[in-house]
């Protein structure tokens, strides 16, 4: 059943990896489709991952018409440069990594997911982390399935 699943996150990762590729200046197509198999390897699930997503909704918003709530829209950010929701006021942490050239990888995601305050520095992002691997992977998952949906601007 998970085979399954992670083939299908796969197939809807490739298929968006041209338009994913030029959305973002960063990441070229090489770079996404290293992240496919990353998103494969980590094992997510992404309708677990859906679940999980709950705990986030209090401060972000993603799919169609997603906003800047406390925390940034989250579409396309798998693989997005840190940082780089136009008009969101990241902390000084924050900012630094964007200066950084820092990308959200699988890997930076997931730092970020098990405690953020350990991953930027004096962060906004008030959430105390996620310690169940599994999780993080499934809700890492559910992201990168947000990678074909149009950015508002
Ligand atoms: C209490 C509000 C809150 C919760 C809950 C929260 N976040 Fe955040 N998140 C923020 C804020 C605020 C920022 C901006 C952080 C900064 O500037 O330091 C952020 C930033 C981020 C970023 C970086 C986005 C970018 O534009 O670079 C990601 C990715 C992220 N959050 C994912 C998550 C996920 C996934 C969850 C659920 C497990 C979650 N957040 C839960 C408030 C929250």
């Amino acid at each position: 059943m998970k085979l399954t699943t992670y083939a299908q996150i796969g197939a809807l990762l490739l298929a968006s990896t041209t338009a994913f590729a030029d959305s973002h200046e960063a990441a070229s197509e090489e770079d996404a489709q290293l992240m496919i198999v990353e998103a494969a390897l980590a094992g997510g699930d992404a309708a677990a991952g859906e679940k999980i997503f709950k705990k986030c909704k209090a401060c972000h918003m993603i799919g169609e018409g997603a906003k800047a709530r406390t925390g940034p829209a989250l579409n396309n950010v798998v693989g997005a440069e840190i940082g780089d929701f136009e008009g969101f006021k990241y902390s000084a942490g924050m900012v630094a990594l964007a200066e950084a050239d820092e990308i959200w990888t699988i890997e930076n995601l997931n730092a970020l997911l098990i405690k953020p305050r350990d991953f930027v520095a004096k962060t906004k992002m008030s959430f105390a982390g996620l310690k169940d691997e599994q999780d993080r992977a499934d809700l890492i998952a559910y992201l990168a399935g947000f990678t074909t949906v149009e950015a508002d601007d």
